[in-house]
């Protein structure tokens, strides 16, 4: 095969950040998603509606001419958001979602719930409008170890909110653990997961072996290959409840190689090339459509996109891209470590 042409994907986990990064970043998903959700973690944070609506105008503003790119909003929940304002903001259709972080699970995440007894009423009135809860799933306590704070938040958070709150929609983000992968597998159709390109394919011996690998490190952190292995078997049982949400973390090279640097791995500009092959080396490309393209967007009760994207499959293998240049400094693309022989040919 030379080419495979398949519906226009969507990003259902995007950070495209704002001002001069927002510019240098953001042609890099518009050429070849269609739709994404757009996480809420700026400085301040978006935490009402009026913020989201602002933020989708500067974003539709730096779009560049002739893609079609829409972005659906996420607001920040805070122990003080207002059920009224959500609401409205979700009938307005600013909003598409909201997004749960554990105060202190990630960057810019001070400002999120450190109880979440105290969110319950926006939760119920989520469940009542159908509004989906966007979960960063990791518990904070230091004396958890970092490689099992998924599975503990399973544990002690998601599982008993779950049990509380059936009806609400849950979308269970960048999943990193076959424990969250049986969890969501095994769930009814209110609970999804999204997976990362990265969480595919590398493990954490990319980050720890041979020297330390800043543009490896990430949140939550690759766990060892056997996790690796039950989220490409989930993703690959193609049951519809797991699908593409990229978690393209862009931050600038001298913010990720530091002593305690960022976490964050920028991986918009290969996406599709990296799960195309991941996909074709497992005798899986009939597969890649509905992960990237069909059942976001059955989740998220959205029509599929009318739109396609050509695939081309070179002879020879892609050489690894160079950092995007940003006004601010340079950021590095995710390096997949393996043999790419794919690129995006065309959306149209
Ligand atoms: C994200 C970021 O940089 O905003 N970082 C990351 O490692 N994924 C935040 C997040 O999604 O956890
Ligand atoms: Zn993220």
């Amino acid at each position: 095969m030379t080419e495979l042409t398949i519906r226009c994907p969507d990003d259902w986990h995007l950070h495209l950040r704002d001002g001069a990064v927002m510019q240098a970043v953001l042609p890099h998903s518009a050429s070849w998603c269609g739709r994404a959700i757009i996480m809420p973690n700026l400085v301040p944070p978006v935490t009402t509606s009026a913020m989201a609506d602002a933020y989708r105008a500067r974003i539709l503003s730096a779009v560049p001419t002739g893609d079609i790119f829409t972005p659906l909003m996420v607001l920040y929940l805070t122990e003080t958001t207002c059920p009224a304002d959500l609401q409205k903001g979700a009938e307005a259709g600013i909003i598409s979602a909201v997004k749960l972080y554990p105060a202190g699970a990630t960057t810019n995440s001070d400002s999120g719930v450190r109880d979440i007894e105290k969110v319950m009423p926006v939760l119920e009135k989520m469940a009542e409008i159908g509004l989906p809860l966007l979960v960063h799933g990791e518990v904070t306590d230091s004396d958890i170890d970092i490689f099992d704070r998924e599975a503990v938040f399973i544990e002690r958070v998601l599982a008993p909110l779950r049990e509380t709150l059936p009806e609400l929609r849950i979308v269970f983000e960048h999943i990193t653990t076959a424990q969250a992968a049986q969890f969501v597998l095994s769930g009814d159709e209110n609970l999804a997961a999204t997976i990362t390109p990265h969480h595919l394919i590398i493990n954490r011996n990319a980050i720890l072996a041979g020297g330390i690998k800043p543009h490896y490190y990430c949140l939550p952190v690759a766990k060892r290959e056997s996790h690796r292995l039950a989220l490409l078997e989930a993703v690959l049982a193609d049951t519809g409840k797991v699908f593409l949400g990229t978690d393209s973390a862009p931050h600038i090279d001298a913010a990720k190689l530091q002593p305690c640097g960022c976490a964050g791995i920028f991986n918009a500009p290969n996406t599709l090339a990296c799960l195309a092959q991941l996909f074709e080396n497992h005798q899986a490309l009939d597969k890649l459509e509905n992960f990237t393209s069909v059942y976001g967007p059955e989740f998220y009760r959205l029509p599929v996109n009318e739109a396609a994207i050509t695939l081309q499959r070179h002879e020879t293998a892609q050489p690894v891209l160079a950092p995007v240049e940003t006004a601010e400094g340079p950021v590095t693309v995710f390096d997949p470590q393996m043999e790419i022989f794919w690129s995006v040919a065309e959306k149209r």
